[in-house]
């Protein structure tokens, strides 16, 4: 597979990616408010013709291949061999009468799908590309004359709990971390509108919208796992992953208590904030 992006393909290929993928059914968790608004607006009908832009572990693929049933079909693309491995064993316990799904390791950025989708969606997804721009006119040549687009993107770190208050308690651990570029590949790339709206209209998007999503998302059932999940696969899991271990145990530790803190020995439920952006070709 060809990628413009290897630092994104290592990254997903290596201890991050497999994280996520022993860990999918936390993140599903957590993501699962956000999930069901995402399905809600996609109104997927039987038949349809989906693509599943970096699909993870699969969780979405695996709903819109349920909606659309045996007569539609699903393509669910990532960069993470890691991931697409747990998607296809998840796809093999399905129940009979959901689409079939093809898990393809492709770069969304310039891989050919040779089918035409009637609808391409994703759940934090599409916010990793070197070149967004040439990610979208892709992502919109393979889409059927009025075919439609939907998928989730973080609105702005500030407006996200869930990663700030466990951000600002390590940063002291971290002298010099870098604040992340507002136009690189990451999580918050798209939170500014303005910066999304035009590169989805030079790809020919039209009827573009971003509607503001907040939701509590449940981090984990209990602090020690909602650190590991803040501190392993969160936006967090980029500042810490070459530092030594005793910086990331020290960083795990302080965000346990920070949880044990304010959550006793509960569940941790913090606040989340993300755009669901819906367009038609
Ligand atoms: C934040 S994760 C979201 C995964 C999944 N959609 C979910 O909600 O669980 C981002 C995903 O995008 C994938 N990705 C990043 N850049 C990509 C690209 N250029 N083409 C395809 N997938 C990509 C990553 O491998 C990763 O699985």
């Amino acid at each position: 597979m060809s990628t413009l992006n290897q630092d994104q393909s290592d990254y997903w290929n290596g201890e991050v990616g497999q994280r996520w993928a022993a860990h999918h059914e936390a993140l599903d968790t957590a993501f699962a408010p956000f999930t069901e608004v995402l399905f809600a607006r996609a109104a997927l009908t039987p038949g349809d013709r989906v693509l599943d832009i970096g699909c993870g572990a699969g969780d979405t693929a695996l709903i819109a291949a349920r909606q659309v049933g045996s007569g539609g079909h699903v393509t669910a693309a990532d960069l993470s061999e890691p991931l697409l491995a747990v998607g296809r064993e998840r796809a093999a316990r399905e129940e009979p009468g959901a689409a079939p799904i093809d898990w393809v390791r492709a770069d969304a950025q310039d891989h050919a799908f040779g089918t035409r989708f009637d609808h391409a969606l994703s759940r934090f997804g599409v916010m990793f590309f070197e070149d967004s721009a040439a990610a979208f006119a892709n992502i919109r040549r393979s889409l059927v004359a009025d075919g439609r687009l939907s998928f989730l993107c973080w609105r702005s770190m500030a407006e996200n709990a869930w990663v700030t208050l466990a951000r600002d308690a390590v940063l002291p651990l971290l002298p010099e971390a870098e604040a992340p570029q507002p136009d690189a590949p990451g999580p918050f790339r798209f939170a500014a509108p303005e910066t999304l709206l035009p590169i989805l209209e030079a790809a020919g998007f039209r009827t573009i919208a971003c509607e503001p999503v907040d939701r509590l998302m449940r981090v984990g059932e209990m602090p020690e796992a909602a650190a590991d999940f803040v501190a392993t696969r969160g936006p967090i899991a980029r500042l810490l992953r070459e530092r030594e271990p005793a910086v990331k145990e020290a960083a795990f530790k302080i965000i346990t208590e920070l949880f044990t803190h304010r959550f006793g020995s509960g569940p941790v439920e913090l606040g989340a904030a993300c755009w669901l952006v819906t367009a038609r070709t």
